[in-house]
């Protein structure tokens, strides 16, 4: 997403992932203007460091300390889309939602749920686009093959786990 942000012209791009060698990666190889590991410190902290000026948009995959430090570093009038909430689907309460959900008056902040299911009729115009940048290099992925249908349960646990490098592919 971090990529997409910055072709469609975003000035910086901040990312977050739960290890060193995967942060390296959105530095190095996918041109993330920052990136941190969550796992070494409270997100709210590093993302204020990453982002001092504060940050205009963020793309939850998350949830919980995420979207939390995110609303925390909004600007005035940013937008939150809602893509997924990893961290709260095992669960077994209620997660208790973001403690600072007041800055949304201050800052006039959105925050929006996004499924892929509803925006099919914009798949031609993404495949027109998207596809030069693959071709021409300019839009790098990575896939994490399993082979075997009999082991789609364990690639599933593992994308939860965070073993995955790239796109979590199970190869039938
Ligand atoms: N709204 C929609 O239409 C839609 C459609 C498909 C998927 N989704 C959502 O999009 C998100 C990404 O899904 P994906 O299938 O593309 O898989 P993905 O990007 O490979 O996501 C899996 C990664 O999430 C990270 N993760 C796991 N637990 C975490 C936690 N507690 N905190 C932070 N990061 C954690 C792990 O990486 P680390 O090593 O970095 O922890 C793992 O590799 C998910 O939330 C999914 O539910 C939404």
């Amino acid at each position: 997403m971090g990529q997409l942000a910055k072709l469609k012209g975003a000035s910086r791009v901040i990312g977050s992932a739960g290890s060193d060698e995967k942060v390296e990666l959105l530095l190095k190889e996918y041109g993330f203007d920052a990136a941190f590991n969550y796992k070494n410190g409270p997100v709210s902290e590093q993302l204020r460091a990453a982002a001092p000026d504060g940050i205009d948009v963020y793309f939850d995959n998350v949830g919980g300390d995420h979207l939390e430090a995110a609303i925390g570093a909004l600007n005035r009038g940013g937008r939150i889309a809602v893509c997924g909430m990893i961290s709260v689907y095992n669960n077994t309460e209620p997660a208790s939602g973001p403690r600072n959900l007041v800055r949304l008056i201050q800052t006039r902040g959105r925050i929006e749920g996004f499924l892929v299911n509803d925006h099919y009729d914009l798949q031609p115009q993404f495949v027109r686009e998207v596809g030069p940048w693959v071709r021409e290099g300019r839009l790098k992925y990575r896939e994490t093959v399993v082979e075997g249908i009999e082991n789609t349960l364990e690639a599933f646990l593992g994308l939860l786990r965070g073993d995955n490098i790239g796109k979590m592919v199970v190869k039938l």
